[in-house]
């Protein structure tokens, strides 16, 4: 069926010729006699222009009162006009209704965040959401393509487990025919198996953790790529993971100019994600947050979030009037529009101000040996304008796989990856501990039990070498380059602690 339509995307190679394109009206407006049809047909946006002459009264008529999200077929030449979406616009000379639309939920107006998630079957349509999934794809294919083109194999790991990869807390139980069994954490423990036979290898799937955290950054259901690799120190780690994220941000910024454009995405901080990234141990992280560096980089912030309500308060309040004066419907639409926003901004303004000294003390009083919280990992992630490598961390903190540091017994051989700009973290990784006796210990350390983990113990029966990997968040790394506050946003129907909403 679609052989007959053109695709919106195509638009260009058609200047001047008929075409026909079938999609869903996105938005209409009509002024006297004529009228603008925003059609979408899910490879992108175009201005189609009605006017009375060519098309007749009744489909004109027919058209005006057509709502948003009916389904359509309209036939017209295609001409190229700078201010329209796309480049390209449609001068209209027949349309078909297929089926229309009445009473669409979301209107071109802002909704509520609880309102658009339990519309979010629909509010896939929407730009925005158009524009993430769009990234996500490209992301995914990139994330694919950085391994398959380095000579990694793909290893598809189990998603019903018994053995935890990660704290056993945040475990989701399957009742396996009456045995308890979890859904999978990681796959890492099983690639860790398949490094020993391929050498290099990676998974990639969607992961589950019984996260009991209500915050921006956690999911239960999360989409996570693994790689893992025999005879590979941490340096080698290391540079592996700069190279990826450089290559999937690299992607987005080939691929993706008109959503970044769209989603407002400052493209000059994306082309920063080079490598070398900056490296900094554990310990010197724990310098920098007890320390004048920190202290002072809280005060400024502070200064500029009240500067910042204050700018939000005054827009609001010019608004406001505005909207209480003569003006027209639509503009009031607007304005509602536009407050619904500022206000949200304002809101989360509000609560950053409200945050900064308890965050300030949390950094102050840190103490060496506990694992970064969320507010440490945003703090040393905003004094960054490229990723942050921690490395090293207290074996106490860390998970029973990680090897420890040679050189210092108390540290592992560990990263996290922190994202720029306060996104905080993105991977975690290590190199893993290869000695069988070190390894039984750790398990044993942990109160785990180590009849799960026999499998896992003869990987360094037989043959043990140094090994390591990686776990990237897909929805976190989304979110960091689509700038988009919480990653609920970054999965197309995302699963909350507190909620599931379709
Ligand atoms: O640091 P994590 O827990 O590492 C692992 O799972 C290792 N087994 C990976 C490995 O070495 N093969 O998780 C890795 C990444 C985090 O950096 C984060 O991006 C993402 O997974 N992540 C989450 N994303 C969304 N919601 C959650 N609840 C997440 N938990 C972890």
């Amino acid at each position: 069926m679609t052989d007959s339509f053109t695709q919106i995307c195509d638009l260009a190679d058609f200047e001047d010729k008929e075409v026909t394109l079938a999609g869903w009206l996105y938005n209409s407006r009509a002024s006297g006699k004529i009228q603008f049809l925003i059609l979408r047909d899910g490879t992108g946006l175009c201005q189609c222009v009605v006017e009375k002459g060519p098309v007749g009264d009744e489909l004109f008529e027919q058209l005006k009162h057509l709502a948003q999200e009916s389904s359509l077929t309209v036939t017209g030449t295609v001409r190229a006009d700078q201010r329209s979406v796309g480049g390209y616009e449609l001068a209209v000379t027949d349309a078909k209704v297929i089926s229309p639309a009445d009473g669409y939920p979301i209107t071109p107006k802002s909704h509520g965040i609880d309102f658009l998630l339990k519309h979010r079957h629909l509010h896939l349509r929407s730009q925005h959401q158009w524009c993430i999934g769009k990234i996500r794809h490209t992301v995914i294919d990139a994330i694919r393509r950085f391994f398959n083109d380095n000579g990694f194999i793909l290893i598809d790991t189990p998603i019903i487990t018994a053995t935890a990869g990660e704290e056993v807390q945040t475990l989701f139980e399957v009742d396996y025919f009456g045995e308890p069994l979890h859904l999978a954490q990681t796959g890492q423990l099983y690639v860790e198996a398949a490094a020993m036979s391929f050498g290099k290898v990676y998974c990639f799937g969607p992961t589950f953790r019984a996260e009991k955290s209500k915050t921006r950054r956690h999911l239960t259901e999360f989409w996570m790529v693994e790689p893992e690799i025999a005879f590979i120190n941490l340096e080698g780690l290391l540079e592996l993971a700069e190279n990826f994220v450089a290559f999937i941000a690299a992607q987005v910024l080939q691929n993706n100019k008109n959503e970044l454009g769209t989603l407002g995405v400052d493209v000059a901080t994306l082309k920063k994600i080079k490598p070398p990234f900056y490296r900094l141990t554990y310990t010197e992280t724990v310098n920098i947050l007890t320390g004048q560096k920190t202290k002072d980089f809280l005060a400024g912030q502070l200064k500029g979030l009240h500067q910042e309500k204050q700018q939000l308060e005054n827009k609001i309040g010019e608004l406001e009037k505005q909207q209480a004066g003569q003006i027209k419907q639509w503009q009031k639409d607007k304005i509602a529009a536009e407050l619904i926003e500022l206000r949200a901004v304002l809101a989360e303004t509000n609560t950053r101000i409200e945050n900064n000294p308890k965050h300030a003390k949390l950094a102050a009083e840190f103490q060496w040996g506990k694992d970064l919280g969320g507010s440490d990992e945003t703090i040393i992630s905003q004094m960054h304008d490229k990723p942050v490598f921690v490395t090293h961390y207290p074996k106490q903190a860390k998970a029973f796989y990680m090897k420890t540091d040679g050189d210092n017994e108390e540290v592992v051989l560990n990263f996290d990856l922190l994202a720029p700009a306060g996104f905080g973290e993105i991977i975690g990784g290590s190199i893993r501990e290869d000695d069988y006796d070190l390894l039984v210990a750790r398990i044993n350390e942990q109160n785990l039990d180590i009849e799960n983990y026999n499998w896992y113990l003869d990987l360094r029966k037989y043959g043990s070498v140094p090994h390591g990997g990686f776990g990237l968040g897909v929805e976190r790394t989304i979110a960091w380059l689509t700038d988009q506050k919480h990653i609920r946003q970054c999965i197309p129907f995302p699963r909350m602690m507190d909620k599931v909403y379709i």
